[in-house]
Formats: C-alpha cells, structure tokens, sequence
C-alpha cells in the first residue's frame, strides 16, 4: 500500500508510513522550507514540562519529535503503530514502544503529559485517541496537540492550497521514498476541521481549558489542555 484513502484505514496508514519512514525527516523539513523545527520547539514550550515529568508522544514516527521534547528534561517515550517508523529513528535515544493510538499500551495516569504531532489527523477514530490519552493522563495533566490546520487569512489561504495541491506533490517526487503519500497528506489536510471545530472536539473527549495558538499564520495550529482534576 502506498498511500492510504481519507477512511484511514489503520493498516493501510501504517503500511504508507513504513513507505515513508527512510526519508521522512528531510522530506518534511524540503515541504515545510525549514518551519518543521520551529513548530517542534513551540510544542515543547506549550507542553511546559520539566525534568521529573514523564511525556508520552503518541504517533512519534522516527522520535524526531520526542527527541525535541526531551529538550526540557523530562522522560519521554515514543510510541507508534508503524514499525518501519520507530526503525528509522533507531539512532535517536529514546525509549520506543510500539502501539495503537485507540489501544495504548500503558496504565491508567501514569503520564504528566501527553502530545501528539501530525498524528492526530491520520487516526481513524480520533475521539478514541483523545480519549485514550485522557486515560494515560493524571488528573491536572496537559495536553498538546501540534497538527496542520487552516491559514488565517484569505489571501494566505489560498497561495497555500496552490501550494498543497501542487507543488507539494512534485517537492515530494523529488525527495520522499513514497511520493504518493504526499498527495494523501495534501488531501487530509484540505479535510482536517479548522482552529476551533478541533478544540471542540478536543473537549468533547474530556479535556478542560482547551485554547489554540497558531503558527505560521494558522498553516500549524497547537491545541492544548488540561485533564480535569476529580
Ligand atoms: C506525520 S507522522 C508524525 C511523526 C512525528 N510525530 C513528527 O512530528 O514528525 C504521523 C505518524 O502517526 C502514526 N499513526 C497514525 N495513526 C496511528 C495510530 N492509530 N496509532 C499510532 N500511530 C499512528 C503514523 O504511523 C506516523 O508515524
């Protein structure tokens, strides 16, 4: 399977990201012209964890975004469900798991806080995964969410579905190990809920205060919360 449909099917969206996994890192850093490392850092100073806090990223793909996030200090795991992933992030010195966001293999709080980057969006059944990382989550714990979202302005908005829709699938046949995936990756993201239809739906799961701040003008929203204390 090389690209995965708009279902998300989960064994086909994990078979597209083993086809990726080899050059993931420098495809997304040529498509994003350099902004994935500022995204990153900005999930790490929204996750507001320290040394002593434990973090699960869930759908951490190669740890590039875990290893950012062990920046603070804090112990942090990387879990996904595409092995070929997590093999081609084997270098990075992390902790790794192998495991379904709907299904996490993990006790009841046993995080302080939970994030996710550019994984949301690729689960089938996103409210089960919201609601999983709620359960792994100890009551007053945090959650962020770093995913791509809609531009804030109009005239912005519309140079970046160009941008999308055509450029980005020829950036990729030039350097993914599975070009097809990035017209998917186009695709989810013209279909993916705007700012605060997300925050909503982050709530809907359980999670309190939900606010969002954007980045590079709304092209990355990062949606944060808390676990309610009982
Ligand atoms: C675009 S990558 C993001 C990787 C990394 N977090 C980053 O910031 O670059 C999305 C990842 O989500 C994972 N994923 C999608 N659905 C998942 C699920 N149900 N459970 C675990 N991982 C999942 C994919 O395997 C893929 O590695």
């Amino acid at each position: 399977m090389s690209r995965a449909a708009l279902d998300k099917d989960p064994r086909d969206v994990a078979s597209m990201f083993d086809g990726v996994a080899r050059r993931y890192d420098v495809t997304n850093t040529v498509l994003s012209l350099g902004r994935d490392r500022h995204w990153r850092q900005a999930t790490r100073a929204a996750l507001q964890v320290r040394s002593g806090h434990k973090v699960l990223d869930l759908a951490a793909g190669t740890a590039v975004s875990t290893v950012e996030l062990q920046k603070s200090g804090a112990w942090c795991v990387a879990t996904d469900f595409s092995v070929g992933m997590l093999a081609a992030g084997a270098a990075r010195q992390v902790p790794k798991v192998a495991g379904d966001a709907t299904k996490l293999p993990f006790a009841d709080e046993v995080f302080d806080a939970v994030t996710i980057s550019f994984g949301l969006r690729n689960v089938a059944d996103q409210q089960a995964a919201l609601r999983e990382m709620a359960r792994v989550t100890r009551p007053g714990g945090r959650l962020v969410v770093c995913e791509f979202s809609t531009p804030t302005s109009r005239l912005f908005a519309t140079a970046y579905k160009e941008y999308l829709m055509q450029a980005l699938p020829r950036m990729a046949e030039a350097v993914s190990s599975n070009p097809e995936a990035y017209v998917y990756l186009a695709e989810s993201i013209r279909a993916w809920p705007d700012q605060a239809t997300l925050a909503h739906e982050i709530s809907r799961a359980g999670w309190a205060a939900v606010r969002w701040r954007n980045l590079t003008g709304g092209i990355v929203a990062l949606h944060a919360g808390y676990k309610p204390l009982r």
